[in-house]
């Protein structure tokens, strides 16, 4: 086999996307920086076959948030960037997903431009389309939805409340949604949308965990909670949902992945 097409320069920190849990849809870029790197500082729920990647001997730093739980604060892992960098390090930032997408990657690019350390962005394949993907609903079919929007569940800033402005799209995709769901709901219901338009929600998409509950807006809140489903989760609004019943390959692929259909 060939060796690495993308090599990880020393000094350079690649913040890479590390894909939404399939191993097999880390992109080759990210393989090769991870395989070329000598320190790895990566998200919390990273699929152990992704780290495999970088040689034994690099650096593996955990600095992912465990649930709601205990994180390496975002100035700390500022502060490893830069010295690993300034070390002459070969460094990679893995980030689940895409990192541009509710990833924090614009604090971290910046903070390393400011300290005069070379970065590279390596977009991923985001859990927004992949996990519908893998449930089976495309976010556009053809003569169900021509537009989507992409929206975090909760907030960085109180005075944009996290549904402000998709009520337009066809399809909504909320990531971060699954500890408030209720309160997601009845903002999408004095929004607008019908309690009747099909919902689903998809956990640990993409991996052999996958579990999609389907139902309507107005039920899913209550469907979900009744099956336990936990995060990560996204919610899917709109007709869309419907190509589920048709579509749900992976589903059929993988015997253990339980699908819950619920109307
Ligand atoms: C902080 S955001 C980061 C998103 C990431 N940058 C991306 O592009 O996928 C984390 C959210 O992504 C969603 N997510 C990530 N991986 C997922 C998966 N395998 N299945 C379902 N949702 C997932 C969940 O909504 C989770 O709360």
């Amino acid at each position: 086999m060939e060796g690495p097409r993308w090599r990880a320069e020393a000094g350079v920190v690649y913040l890479v996307g590390a894909g939404p849990g399939d191993p097999g849809l880390l992109t080759l870029k990210a393989r090769d920086l991870l395989a070329t790197s000598d320190c790895v500082l990566h998200d919390h729920l990273l699929d152990p076959a992704v780290l495999s990647f970088a040689p034994p001997e690099a650096e593996r730093l955990d600095v992912g948030k465990v649930g709601h739980g205990a994180q390496t604060s975002q100035d700390r892992i500022h502060e490893l960037l830069r010295d690993r960098a300034r070390t002459g390090r070969r460094v990679v930032r893995l980030k689940g997903g895409c990192p541009t997408l509710f990833g924090r990657v614009a604090e971290e690019a910046d903070m390393l431009r400011r300290a005069g350390v070379r970065f590279e962005i390596v977009p991923g394949v985001t859990s927004a389309l992949a996990v519908p993907a893998y449930a089976g609903i495309p976010l556009t079919a053809r003569g169900y939805a021509a537009s989507v929007a992409i929206v975090a569940g909760h907030s960085a800033s109180p005075e944009r409340p996290p549904l402000t402005g998709v009520s337009g799209a066809d399809t909504l995709v909320v990531l971060m949604a699954m500890r408030s769901l209720p309160s997601l709901v009845r903002q999408l219901l004095a929004a607008g949308r019908s309690e009747q338009v099909p919902a689903a929600v998809v956990s640990e998409g993409t991996t052999p965990r996958q579990r999609v509950v389907v139902a309507t807006l107005g039920t899913i809140a209550a469907a979900a909670a009744a099956h336990g489903i936990e995060p990560p989760g996204v919610l899917v609004v709109g007709e869309v949902v419907r190509q589920h019943a048709r579509l749900a390959w992976f589903s059929e692929a993988v015997p253990d992945n339980l699908v819950v259909q619920k109307s």
